[in-house]
């Protein structure tokens, strides 16, 4: 029965896109597509990371996915696949949402590697660099009021923000929506870490002014890049400049209860991992089988000692291309994606050997346990 609907959906699929590039599925793949892991990008660059390394022959159109991405593509035998969610948080959550309910796929056993570039913290990385994440911390969900306003009442704030259901920019916040936090799988992060450090000697450090930027900070910005283990904050608002990004670093501390190490900052983790938490919950996707990684693009701050207008040096310093942290995605990736594919039999499909000792899923226990981080209970809003 199943087998059937799905050969109609793929023939329908074929009907309704006739000219959307060679559809790929054969009339005689009659069975779900079951791959063993799944690449996400996020927009067009990171996927070409990828696309550019893998030759990926099959294009899949997908009901629901961002208008300007709308195939997965996989590799001939369906064993690695690659899509891109679109940015921000509202196209992450959309774009996982309908690709974990589309019924030609089955993902109960499949990995994924959420590969994306992001801003790094000049205190915590460089560019370059490659970081696996084990929590994703939502900033933006928070009161905000423009700073010039307190300068009289509230002149000690750091920032504009504080966080629902407090009365100050100090407190753990009191009533949370429930994405604020998520903790993904420790082991699995480690060993894809230790599988990416093979290429540290092989990581692209960048063009001439890649170099220079990362001289005018201070360690461990002013080093080449390397590969490690730290922490990814999720904001709609492409911040920067050291206000936010020293509020920020403190907030992610807050919200875990000082047990994040945040480095990086992006616009969908937290999205896409909502969609995850809820799909999980169903069964229909494994939350221990997922890694956050994401190659340092750019600072979120200027260098303290330049004083410069933090305008001028967001807009016109010359601060080199992306093009080291699009490529770090691939050397750093494929490891664990190449690790995967390989070893399925023996590691991977049972994932036993991985099974996470640390908490994982959201702020609120979605997926039972008990969080490390948070409050025993909170007004959810
Ligand atoms: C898949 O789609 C991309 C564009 O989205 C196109 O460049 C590529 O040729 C297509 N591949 C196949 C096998 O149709
Ligand atoms: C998905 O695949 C798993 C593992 O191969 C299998 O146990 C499960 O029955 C499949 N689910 C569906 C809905 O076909
Ligand atoms: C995003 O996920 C991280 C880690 O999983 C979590 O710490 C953070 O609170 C989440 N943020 C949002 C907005 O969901
Ligand atoms: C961050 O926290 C430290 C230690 O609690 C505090 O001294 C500092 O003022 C805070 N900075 C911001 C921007 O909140
Ligand atoms: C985290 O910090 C908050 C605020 O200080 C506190 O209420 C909560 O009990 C802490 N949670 C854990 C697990 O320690």
């Amino acid at each position: 029965m199943v087998d059937v609907l799905v050969l109609l959906l793929l023939v329908a699929s074929v009907i309704a896109y006739p000219f959307g590039g060679q559809t790929v599925l054969t009339h005689e793949q009659t069975t779900t597509i079951e791959p063993k892991i799944v690449i996400v990008a996020m927009f067009q660059p990171e996927q070409e990371a990828w696309t550019s390394k893998i030759d990926f022959i099959h294009n899949i159109t997908v009901p629901g996915l961002c208008p300007s991405y709308p195939e997965v593509r996989c590799v001939e035998d369906y064993s690695i696949c690659q899509f891109t969610t679109g940015e921000g948080e509202i196209n992450a959550a959309t774009s996982v949402a309908f690709l974990l309910s589309s019924p030609l796929f089955n993902f109960s056993n499949t990995y994924w590697l959420l590969s994306g570039i992001g801003g790094g913290d000049p205190t915590k990385v460089t560019t370059g660099s490659v970081t696996f994440a084990k929590y994703a911390i939502q900033v933006g969900l928070q009161f905000q009021i423009d700073s010039r306003e307190l300068l009289n009442t509230h002149p000690d704030w750091p920032s504009g923000y504080f966080s629902y259901g407090t009365q100050n920019p100090w407190e753990y916040p009191d009533a949370v929506y429930g994405t604020e936090v998520f903790e993904v799988n420790e082991k699995l992060r480690d060993r894809a870490l230790e599988l990416a450090e093979q290429n540290s000697d092989y990581l692209n450090v960048g063009d001439e002014d890649n170099n220079k930027l990362r001289s005018f900070y201070e360690f461990p910005a002013n080093q080449p890049p390397k590969i490690l283990a730290c922490d990814v904050t999720t904001s709609d608002n492409y911040f920067t400049g050291s206000v936010l990004a020293d509020y920020y670093l403190n907030l992610t501390s807050i919200m875990t209860n000082g047990t994040a190490n945040y480095c990086s900052s992006a616009q969908e983790e937290n999205a896409s991992l909502e969609a995850f938490i809820r799909m999980a919950k169903v069964g229909k996707v494994n939350f221990e089988r997922i890694v956050i990684m994401r190659t340092i693009s750019n600072f979120v701050k200027s260098p303290d000692h330049l004083n410069m207008d933090p305008i001028d040096f967001f807009l016109n310093f010359p601060k080199g291309t992306i093009q080291h942290a699009l490529d770090n995605l691939y050397i750093g990736g494929i490891p664990f994606v190449n690790d995967v594919v390989n070893n399925w039999e023996d590691i991977y499909k049972s994932g036993e050997l991985f099974k996470p000792d640390n908490y994982i899923g959201d702020i609120l226990g979605s997926l039972g346990g008990k969080p490390d981080f948070g409050k025993d209970s909170y007004h959810i809003s």
